[in-house]
């Protein structure tokens, strides 16, 4: 009897009996391969139903990383037993983070090994050693998924590193490795195994063009927590972003600092953006957000200018666009300053994106100083969501933001009515964008 074989999107891992033109869940062109589906015997006990009581409940075992901004994006820690999936682009640092992550483990007490099917021992050896690890944790050069589920069940680890999904793949398989039936067999075949033997995994995955994990979407939705590694290589900071973990908040993020030894956690990360600002010019200012549990000073810019297009431009980059014309709609009707002859431009510096409505007022701060052409203060800092009469309303973790301020040496706040005085920083009150027009530029 001939074999009934399978269709799966290439993209998403859709499956279907029938070749079919267009995914109907990614909505994919020409995404179908085909493939003969892999039966596997199963010997395993049948699993009951039971219920469970809140004292049988044990908390979920962390163990520390040693690394500072790891830890934060994975929830103080790392879940024993946990899988993790980290992305990004190429040369961005996930090799170096992990190996970093293998060597502060090892001295720990914890067993790692760290699989790579990208280099030669001879290539991790001397990347080891240019990044000063002392730390003897085992490497497993190798393609072949049954090599690492061999090595893992023989020898009990705490983590296992996989550098990268897409260079392992199992050679009973008529596919080529990094395709998604491979990616899809390697991740579930070695996310089975480390569960069962409370074997943290981390999997290394690159991006495509398109900014997602390359291949399989489905890897996002078989790990526990996904991570990605962003930044501009030229650039000497770095961002791990939490983007699903069930273990702790996603809005978390990491900063690092790429040296040449190697990445270092940034502990101030206020401290640390604030102080690549220089001098300010026109359309600067300071907003302290909050990503996840740490609140975090980043700057706002934006240009505004005569525009020599038909359709003045509004760009943005780190705040909504969207938001951005709902603004500019606002400060035209409230102040009465027209902006349909000119173009705006908003930047938020140090590559974080931020939804919070908070931003709206440093924002608005940033136009208006740029359009005016007056600085809006070396030491000052603004908060506060804009509603749509252009009044400024209270969001937040105010206190946690004004203290964040007053640690990193900033001396004036411009936020909502009613928020409680703090010793020695400046609270102006600011209740509509009228009033913030007036107040920026003027002389105290
Ligand atoms: N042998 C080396 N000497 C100097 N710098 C290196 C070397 N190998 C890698 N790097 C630098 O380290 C950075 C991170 O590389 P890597 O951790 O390999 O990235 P990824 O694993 O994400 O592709 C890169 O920007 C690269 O320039
Ligand atoms: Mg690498």
């Amino acid at each position: 009897m001939a074999k009934k074989m399978i269709f799966v999107c290439n993209t998403c891992g859709y499956e279907t009996p029938k070749w079919l033109g267009k995914c109907p869940m990614c909505q994919g062109w020409d995404t179908f391969k085909e493939f003969e589906p892999v039966v596997k015997a199963d010997g395993k006990e049948r699993q009951k139903p039971v219920i469970i009581s809140d004292e049988e409940l044990a908390d979920e075992e962390r163990v520390t990383t040693g690394i500072s901004e790891m830890d934060r994006v994975l929830g103080s820690g790392m879940t024993i037993g946990s899988a993790i999936l980290l992305g990004g682009d190429p040369g961005i640092g996930k090799t170096t983070l992990c190996f970093d992550i293998a060597a502060k483990l090892t001295e720990g007490g914890s067993k790692v090994l760290y699989v790579s099917g990208e280099e030669s021992l001879k290539q991790l050896a001397s990347r080891k050693k240019r990044l000063g690890l002392k730390a003897g944790f085992a490497f497993l050069t190798t393609n072949h998924l049954d090599d690492i589920i061999a090595a893992i069940t023989e020898n009990r680890y705490g983590l296992v590193i996989v550098d990268s999904v897409q260079a392992i793949y199992n050679p009973k398989l008529p596919m080529l490795p990094g395709s998604m039936g491979q990616v899809k067999e390697v991740s579930t075949r070695l996310i089975m195994e480390t569960k069962a033997l409370d074997t943290s995994l981390i999997f290394i995955g690159h991006v495509t063009k398109e900014g997602v994990i390359a291949g399989p979407k489905i890897l996002e939705h078989m790990v526990d927590t996904v991570l990605y590694f962003e930044g501009d290589k030229m650039l000497p900071y770095r961002i791990l972003r939490t983007i699903k973990n069930r273990y702790g908040a996603v809005e978390e993020v990491g900063i690092f600092q790429m040296t040449k030894d190697g990445l270092v956690s940034v502990e101030n990360p206020s401290q640390f953006f604030v102080s690549q600002r220089g001098d300010i010019g026109e359309g600067s200012s300071l907003f302290p957000c909050i990503t996840g549990s740490r609140p975090i000073v980043l700057e706002v810019q934006a240009i505004t200018q005569k525009t020599n297009f038909s359709i003045p431009k509004r760009l943005s980059l780190g705040y909504d666009v969207n938001r951005l014309f709902i603004l500019i709609s606002v400060i035209e009707k409230t102040v009465g300053k027209p902006f349909f002859d000119r173009d705006i431009y908003v930047n938020v510096t140090g590559g974080i994106k931020v939804g919070e409505p908070g931003i709206d007022l440093p924002v608005a701060a940033s136009v208006l100083s740029s359009f005016k052409d007056v600085t809006l203060g070396q030491d000052t800092a603004f908060f506060g969501e804009i509603g749509l009469t252009g009044e400024i309303r209270k969001i937040v973790n105010m206190d946690l933001r004004i203290k964040e301020c007053q640690r990193i040496g900033i001396k004036k706040v411009f936020c909502p009515r009613d928020v409680e005085h703090s010793d020695g920083m400046e609270i102006v009150s600011v209740r509509n964008l009228k009033e913030l027009f007036h107040m920026i530029g003027k002389k105290d």
